[in-house]
């Protein structure tokens, strides 16, 4: 079952070209670049988006948020669903809420769900599981077509999301006409091309996941810094690591340590850096300069030509803009995954954790 891969995680994380491939099967035409999503034709686009979701699916959605306000122009609210579902949101008829869930079945992005439906307005589902009860109970559903996914650590489900939530703001910017062509081919080209480059990547990624598990097995807390679309990454990350290795590790906007967090960075203290090669880059450098400048250890991902100098550069090949995303999340999960084998860890099931949470 586990295809000859040590543990479920391992084997999920491989699939993920494949995950990508299956996500475009029948959603891009590669004669005109455009994007279909017909489950959606009879759906206006929404005047605003609620994103709802849990854990590594509310992070899709804080990367996803970026992708739809910036190419559809459509304003984006991602909210983590045990949060929206208690308090009284604001919701406008012509606004929509979309539920994001691998399994369908997490109870706070359900009782999102209902809260939205109650108050009259329209839920999209982003789901895995068919016919699960977030998909049943959505006005539209859209499925990610990743495949059963049995870790409890969640790794192509997400790499399946982003690949969604790509097409998502690429449909409603060419339902409001909003994309230029040579904009929209470039990226039609660079999802259509993913698979391919992540495939070729990944058994150098692992190596070097390994290597570095073992030089940092014995740190206590880890940081994980990113800003823009590295962000979301960051916070994805150091959930990663601290679910399946039970090392303390937290996600922060890079631009947020000044505001206290640096304080925490010694020698034995690192961080976890996502330094790639976008508009960004400049900031996260000189973020990373003042983690140096306190003895702070930094793994980063970043791209080869960078004037970056840290203990640990990670070089990925660099594909189009902003999906950077899917060659840096393999590498944060793969990294995740070789300290908690490395440390003995159960990274399959972790403990005090379930696949699905049913239960507040
Ligand atoms: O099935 P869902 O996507 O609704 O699950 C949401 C979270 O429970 C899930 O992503 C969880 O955070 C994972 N264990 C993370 O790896």
């Amino acid at each position: 079952q586990k295809g000859g891969y040590k543990h479920f995680m391992l084997k999920e994380i491989f699939e993920q070209p494949r995950v990508i491939h299956d996500c475009l099967l029948g959603r891009v035409d590669h004669a005109t670049n455009e994007v279909s999503l017909p489950e959606l034709d009879a759906m206006p686009v929404p005047k605003r988006l609620h994103i709802v979701a849990c854990g590594t699916s509310f992070h899709a959605g804080l990367w996803g948020k970026q992708l739809i306000e910036s190419w559809a122009k459509v304003p984006v609210n991602v909210e983590i669903a045990s949060e929206f579902r208690y308090r009284q949101p604001i919701l406008e008829p012509e606004d929509m809420v979309l539920a994001i869930s691998q399994s369908g079945e997490t109870i706070d992005t359900l009782a999102g769900l209902r809260l939205a439906k109650e108050q009259g307005v329209k839920v999209v589902g982003l789901c895995n599981v068919v016919g699960s009860t977030i998909a049943r109970e959505s006005n539209y559903v859209v499925y990610t077509q990743a495949g059963p996914e049995i870790s409890v650590a969640s790794t192509k489900a997400m790499c399946s999301q982003l690949t969604l939530l790509t097409l998502l703001a690429l449909y409603w910017s060419r339902r409001k006409g909003l994309m230029a062509d040579d904009e929209r081919k470039k990226a039609m080209r660079g999802l259509l091309g993913l698979p391919e480059v992540l495939e070729a990547s990944l058994p150098a990624m692992r190596d070097k996941a390994r290597f570095l598990a073992r030089t940092y097995s014995e740190a206590k807390s880890f940081f994980y810094l990113g800003r823009g679309l590295c962000y979301p990454l960051a916070l994805e990350g150091a959930l990663k690591l601290k679910e399946i290795s039970y090392i303390h590790a937290e996600g922060y906007a890079s631009g947020e340590m000044k505001h206290g967090p640096i304080a925490l960075v010694d020698p034995k203290f690192p961080t976890f850096a996502l330094a790639l090669n976008d508009a960004l880059y400049p900031k996260v450098k000189s973020n990373l300069i003042e983690v140096q400048a306190r003895g702070g250890k930094i793994i980063a991902l970043t791209h080869p030509g960078l004037d970056l100098s840290v203990d640990h550069p990670w070089l990925l090949p660099e594909v189009w803009g902003p999906l950077n995303a899917f060659l840096a999340l393999p590498a944060l999960q793969l990294f995740a995954y070789e300290v908690a084998d490395y440390l003995g860890k159960d990274v399959d099931q972790p403990r005090n954790l379930a696949k699905s949470v049913t239960v507040e």
